[in-house]
C-alpha cells in the first residue's frame, strides 16, 4: 500500500492540483442533458417562430412579383387577407397561407396543390366561403401563381 502510494504521487505533474472527485462525472450527467433540452426548446421555438421548420425560408419579396403575382397578390388583399396571415404563421380567422404550396401538406392534410387547393378557393370549405362568383378564371390563376410565391 505504501509503495503504491509512493508510485502515484510519483507520477503527479506539477502544477494546479486538478480534483476528479466522484462529483465531477454526476456533474456531467446533469448538465449535458440540461444543454440538450436547451437546444431543444430552442430549435422548437424557431420551428415555431418560422411557423414551418428550420427549412422555410422567406416568401418571395413583393418588389420581386411578376405582374401576374402582382395581380394575384390584389386579388389575395381583396379577398382572402381578412381572414389569412400570407406573411407570417399564426390563424386568423382561417390559418396562415405563409408557404401554402412550399409546404407538402394544405392545413386540412390534403396534399397542397393546384388541383385541391382551387375547389376550396372556389366552393369554401367549413368557415370559409366560396369565391367561385367573385373570380374569373384568370384572376384564380394569378391568385394561384401569387399563393406560390407565400
Ligand atoms: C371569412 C374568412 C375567410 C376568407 C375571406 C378566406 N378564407 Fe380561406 N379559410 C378560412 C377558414 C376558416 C379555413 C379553414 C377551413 C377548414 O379546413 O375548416 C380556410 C382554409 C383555406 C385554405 C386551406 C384549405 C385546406 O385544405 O386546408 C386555403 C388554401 C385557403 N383558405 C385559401 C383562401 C384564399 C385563396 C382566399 C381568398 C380568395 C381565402 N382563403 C379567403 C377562412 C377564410
Amino acid at each position: 500500500m505504501a509503495a503504491q502510494s509512493f508510485v502515484y504521487s510519483g507520477e503527479r505533474k506539477p502544477g494546479p492540483r486538478r480534483h476528479h472527485t466522484g462529483s465531477a462525472p454526476l456533474r456531467d450527467m446533469i448538465r449535458r442533458p440540461a444543454l440538450s433540452l436547451l437546444l431543444l426548446v430552442s430549435a422548437a421555438g424557431i420551428a415555431l417562430l418560422s411557423g414551418c421548420g428550420p427549412s422555410l425560408g422567406p416568401s418571395k419579396p413583393a418588389s420581386q412579383l411578376t405582374p401576374q403575382e402582382q395581380s394575384g397578390h390584389a386579388i389575395y388583399e381583396r379577398d382572402c387577407a381578412g381572414c389569412h396571415y400570407a406573411n407570417h404563421t399564426g390563424d386568423l380567422h382561417g390559418p396562415s397561407l405563409f408557404g401554402v404550396f412550399r409546404k407538402k401538406y394544405l392545413p386540412s392534410g390534403a396534399p397542397a396543390n393546384d388541383q385541391r387547393a382551387i375547389p376550396v378557393i372556389l366552393r369554401g370549405r367549413n368557415m370559409m366561403p366560396g369565391f367561385g362568383n367573385q373570380l374569373d378564371d384568370q384572376q384564380l390563376q394569378d391568385l394561384l401563381a401569387y399563393l406560390h410565391t407565400l
